[in-house]
């Protein structure tokens, strides 16, 4: 497919808000505030993104993690034009490959993507868990 995966650590806000409001509808990110999405970026530790040939940014996974216990995926998304090929569930993978074997992945879906984790669950070894808890935000976007 041509699809390159990578670490990215200069990842511009532009190309940050694109790919979010594009999965809008699904995803609910505050892409009209330019310094929220700036920290956003900047206090993340591992942004995996997925480019395509043209090097357009197709993919991103952004995560918080301290890379030797556990790691939350705060965002996974796709450009709505190239969903179904598999680069969302490759960019779960990168992050564990970065992250190595010690490393726990956890993650909050939006309701739309509970089919999707639950479909690609057993061929990635990621499981549905029950005793987990949440503030929710008092803002949101
Ligand atoms: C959810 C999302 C990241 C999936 O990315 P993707 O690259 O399309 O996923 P993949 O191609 O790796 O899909 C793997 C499998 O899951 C299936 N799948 C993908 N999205 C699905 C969905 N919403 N519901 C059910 N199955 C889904 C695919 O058809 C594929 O099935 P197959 O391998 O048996 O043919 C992408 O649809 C997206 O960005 N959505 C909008 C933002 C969002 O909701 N992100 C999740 C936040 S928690």
């Amino acid at each position: 497919l041509g699809i390159l995966y990578q670490q990215e650590t200069a990842l511009s806000v532009a190309e940050f808000a694109a790919l979010l409001a594009d999965a809008e509808p699904d995803l609910h990110r505050p892409v009209n505030d330019e310094p929220r999405l700036m920290a956003m970026l900047a206090n993340a530790d591992l942004i995996v993104t997925a480019r395509d040939a043209e090097h357009r940014l197709v993919g991103i996974a952004r995560c918080l993690t301290d890379f030797v216990w556990t790691c939350y995926c705060a965002e996974l998304a796709v450009h709505s034009s190239c969903r179904g090929q598999g680069i969302g569930t490759a960019m779960i993978l990168y992050c564990r490959q970065i992250l190595g074997p010690q490393v726990s992945f956890n993650l909050t879906s939006v309701p739309a993507a509970a089919a999707f984790y639950d479909r690609i669950g057993p061929r990635i070894g990621m499981h549905r868990i029950v005793d987990a808890f949440c503030i929710t935000r008092e803002r949101g976007v």
